[in-house]
């Protein structure tokens, strides 16, 4: 019967039974996958339970719970290469659903915090980042890694400066966006340095980080200067546990 939902969940999606092939790619659940360009869904059944855990459609990754998210950022970080619209896509494809990530939100009252949700297989980071009420980070790089920002809840402000001219030199914004919930960004050093702030006063935000590799130190810059120094950058908890020893004051986002 397995085969029976399935071929009831592509014609619900207008594919037809011929165009059904296994694909070595994107298998998010114990069952199915389906997957896909703008033609063709591949799908894949085993242990005869089919679910529709997670698809690619029109050549986009798609995931429906964070748990399939994190599947999904294992199989596509396999590869050494990084489609950096692929992971965009997919993170951006995920609705957040606070009863999901609730269990890593831990906040602080005086800043905000970093809170590891997965090691990534040591291919990156995964952390979720609370914003209390006018928190904000200060200008730093990414250590020649990418990171990917994605909205949970709430609002921020990205501001983009053009990679620092050298001391003494004020930094130039190059662009300013206000994040909405479930949008998705994309950084790394060869587009700029950046700060991220919550600008309310009365509402939090939360947002979902990846970055590949990972690093634990990055540079943070001045604005009106251009000095850079090098900090190291902590988690108050992982995997949903508070990490004893964070008194250590994180000084920087990324
Ligand atoms: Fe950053």
């Amino acid at each position: 019967m397995a085969s029976t939902s399935c071929i009831e969940m592509l014609e619900n999606l207008n594919y037809s039974v011929n165009e059904i092939k296994p694909s070595p790619r994107m298998v998010v659940g114990p069952a199915v996958l389906g997957s896909i360009n703008s033609r063709k869904l591949f799908c894949r059944v085993a242990g005869g339970v089919v679910s529709l855990l997670a698809m690619e459609q029109a050549g986009k990754l798609k995931s429906a719970s964070l748990v399939e998210l994190i599947r999904a950022l294992h199989q596509i970080f396999e590869n050494d290469k990084i489609d950096v619209d692929e992971v965009r896509d997919l993170l951006e494809s995920y609705k957040s659903d606070p009863s999901e990530w609730l269990k890593y939100a831990k906040f602080d009252k005086y800043r905000y915090t970093r809170n590891l949700v997965d090691e990534g297989n040591g291919k990156f980071n995964l952390m979720i980042l609370c914003w209390g009420e006018g928190h904000g980070s200060s200008i730093h790089d990414h250590s020649d890694s990418h990171c990917f920002l994605k909205l949970l809840q709430g609002q921020l402000k990205e501001t983009l400066f053009h990679w620092p001219d050298g001391e003494g030199k004020e930094l130039n914004k190059k662009l300013e966006t206000i994040l909405q919930e479930n949008q998705c960004t994309y950084i790394n050093d060869s587009l700029g340095v950046h700060r991220v702030e919550n600008l309310s006063h009365t509402e939090v935000a939360v947002s979902l980080h990846l970055y590949s590799p990972p690093f634990d130190s990055c540079n943070c810059f001045d604005e009106r200067t251009g000095h850079k120094k090098k900090v190291g950058v902590t988690f108050t908890s992982k995997f949903g546990e508070i990490i004893p020893s964070t008194k250590t004051v994180t000084q920087e986002n990324n």
